[in-house]
């Protein structure tokens, strides 16, 4: 928590990472039934990939560097690059990042300021203009 209004961070003004937690949860709820991102993300470990997404979400808003300190430096647009990630998919997870946001009880200006950073990321993650490949 934050007594200085002038300084509140995003992380502590949407109630910390429980918030944070739940807008991944909602985020990948959707991300399961999408047949294009579904296949890239590891089953087995869906709860790792939501600690990784909700703890660098929180980091990256102001909260405690907990993402950094287990993983290192975020370099994300390289930690993509296994993936295939081309218009498309960039369109499907905004879609769904974009309903999770919209989902939570966010302030408007908080939620502004994340559709469009999400907007923005999604795009540096573009790494490939070909057509998904048939599943096998
Ligand atoms: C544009 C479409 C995107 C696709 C298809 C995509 C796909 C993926 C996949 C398949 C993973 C592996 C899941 C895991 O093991 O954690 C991943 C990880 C991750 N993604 Fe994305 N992603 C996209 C955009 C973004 C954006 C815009 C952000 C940030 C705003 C982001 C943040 C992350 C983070 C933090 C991780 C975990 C990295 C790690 O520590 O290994 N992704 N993404």
């Amino acid at each position: 928590m934050n007594d200085s209004p002038a300084l509140a961070t995003v992380y502590d003004e949407v109630g910390g990472m429980d918030a944070f937690e739940e807008l991944t949860r909602r985020f990948y709820d959707d991300v399961q039934a999408d047949e294009v991102l579904w296949p890239m993300y590891p089953q087995e470990d869906l709860e790792g990939a939501i600690w990784r997404l909700s703890r660098f979400l929180a980091q990256y808003w102001g909260g405690p560097p907990i993402y950094s300190a287990e993983r290192g430096h975020p370099r994300l647009r390289m930690r993509h690059m296994p993936f295939h990630v081309n218009p498309d998919a960039r369109r499907r997870w905004l879609t769904h990042m974009t309903a999770a946001v919209e989902s939570m009880d966010f302030p408007p200006i908080v939620r502004a300021q994340m559709l469009e950073y999400f907007d923005r990321a999604a795009t540096a993650m573009v790494n490939t203009f070909e057509p998904t490949p048939e599943a096998k």
